[in-house]
């Protein structure tokens, strides 16, 4: 049985990419796609998202969810991602998204599952915490929750916070303590799955379907991260989806998880004690290692199934 997944993004490349390789997976059952503003505004994310549901062949329903954080505004993302989300690759138009908002969608789902539902976060997690803090009772339908989200180091955004806990950490101290299995994809994770320019090209190689030459050259307009040292590009969402399809390609520890909610320069932190220092009960599952290799050709396989 494929496993019941909604995915919430922000497109993005990184989520282009993570929504692809999802959506070429018969191992992952993907009932709803929803979007929240971040790498750029709701509306670009949501057009993102309906053409690359298209691109990929799949009929799955997009929801446009929340234009801004539980406090304040999002802060976007344009230097890397580009003023429209994909670098400026222009993919063809997909199908007008859901009138349904993301959070109605999300409980409308887990209300109607007959078995455990994964929620896949690849942006701030204001949907998902919207979803559960309006019906808390059906946190019991989740299976687990996967989140793109947090370092245990240096952020991304600001010195203290990587950008999707970052932009709402409310929203992500909601999942933290919603009582089910969260597991915290971060940037140190992320970092491993770096997109060099070599393992760029193989990926081109890998087939010669429509999706897989889009999703190269999106990939491609993505600067080379300094913070990395100029070598490539973390491929940071698909890691998140990777990891419901290859868990044996990582390691990963419990550990107690906050995240900083004061309004200070370390807004948006994650605390991740990975030494029990704390000695608070562990809330999330932090991933720290990935077999980057498999992770590359995991994905250059999938993708190249697309049409
Ligand atoms: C995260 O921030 C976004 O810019 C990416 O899409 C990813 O979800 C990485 O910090
Ligand atoms: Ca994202």
């Amino acid at each position: 049985m494929p496993l019941p997944i909604i995915i919430d993004c922000d497109p993005g490349t990184d989520d282009a990419l993570a929504l692809l390789l999802a959506l070429a997976s018969p191992e992952l059952d993907v009932r709803a796609v929803t979007v929240v503003g971040g790498n750029v505004g709701l509306d670009r994310t949501v057009a993102n998202a309906s053409a690359l549901v298209a691109l990929a062949g799949a009929a799955v329903a997009v929801h446009p969810g929340a234009d801004r954080p539980l406090l304040g505004s999002f802060v976007t993302e344009p230097r890397v991602h580009g003023a429209d989300g994909l670098g400026g690759v222009v993919l063809p138009a997909g199908p007008p998204a859901a009138a349904e908002h993301a959070a109605d969608a999300i409980r409308r789902h887990l209300r109607g599952a007959g078995a455990p539902v994964t929620l896949v976060g690849l942006g701030p997690a204001t949907n998902l915490a919207l979803a559960l803090m309006t019906e808390p009772a059906l946190a019991a339908k989740v299976g687990q929750i996967v989140l793109m989200s947090g370092a245990w180091g240096e952020g991304n955004a600001t010195p203290a916070a990587e950008f999707n806990a970052g932009n709402d950490p409310e929203a992500l101290a909601v999942l933290l303590g919603c009582g089910r299995p969260v597991v915290l994809v971060g940037l140190e994770l992320t970092a491993q799955a770096l997109a060099t320019p070599a393992r760029l090209a193989e990926l081109r190689a890998a087939g010669s379907g429509r999706a897989l030459g889009f999703a190269c050259e999106i990939q491609g307009r993505v600067p080379m991260s300094r913070r990395l040292g100029g070598a490539g590009a973390a491929l940071h969402d698909p890691c998140a989806v990777a990891w419901l399809l290859r868990p044996d390609l990582f390691t990963a520890r419990a550990c107690p998880v906050t995240v900083d909610l004061t309004h200070g320069p370390s807004r948006g932190r994650t605390v991740i004690d990975r030494w029990g220092r704390t000695g608070a009960p562990a809330t999330a599952l932090v991933a720290e290692t990935l077999e980057a290799d498999g992770f590359f050709a995991l994905l250059g396989e999938r993708l190249a199934r697309l049409p």
